[in-house]
């Protein structure tokens, strides 16, 4: 009788590509464009301190914007930050997005974040998941939950 129904989990390595959900949560159809906007940021386009030079500007789910009065710290399981980045400040070609999902308990030493970085036709890059290119720069701002844009 086969008995190795746990062997396929031994690793426990592996890690579950959820890109393409987290794809059509914020970016298919363009979602995340009738979200928040973070209250401490510019509305328009403005030249990224560190995303490629890229032109940027970020928004956030109702989970995440729910979160911001009286912030705990911690965003919550859930909260979704779409950064949008164009290669041109009045936003005509786009160069990809970059997402942060909140799963509780994904991966606390990062702060539970799913990071992903999209090219601009919308593919999964090799930024997926647990990303050291993500999060060791985005380390410099545990104090607000690993997020660099002012939401308060
Ligand atoms: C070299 C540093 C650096 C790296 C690497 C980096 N980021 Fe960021 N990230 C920033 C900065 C700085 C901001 C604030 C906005 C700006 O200036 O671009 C930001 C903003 C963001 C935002 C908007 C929310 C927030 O934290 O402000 C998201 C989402 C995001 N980054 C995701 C990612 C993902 C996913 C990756 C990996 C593919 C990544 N970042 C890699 C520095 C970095």
């Amino acid at each position: 009788m086969w008995s190795g129904a746990a062997v396929g989990c031994a690793g426990g390595e592996e890690e579950e590509d959820l890109s393409r959900e987290l794809y059509d949560l914020s970016i298919a159809g363009d979602a995340y464009k009738s979200w928040q906007m973070f209250p401490g940021a510019a509305t328009e386009l403005y030249a990224s301190g560190q995303h490629n030079g890229d032109f940027v500007r970020s928004y956030m789910n109702d989970v995440a914007f729910a979160a911001l009065s009286g912030f705990s710290g911690e965003f919550p399981d859930g909260s979704i930050l779409v950064k949008e980045q164009y290669a041109d400040a009045a936003g005509e070609t786009l160069n990809g997005h970059t997402v942060m999902w909140k799963r509780a308990g994904y991966d606390p030493e990062h702060g539970d974040w799913y990071w992903v970085a999209y090219t601009g036709a919308g593919a999964t890059t090799k930024h997926n998941g647990q990303a050291p290119y993500c999060y060791d720069c985005h380390a410099a701002v545990k104090a607000t939950d690993w997020v660099y844009t002012s939401f308060q």
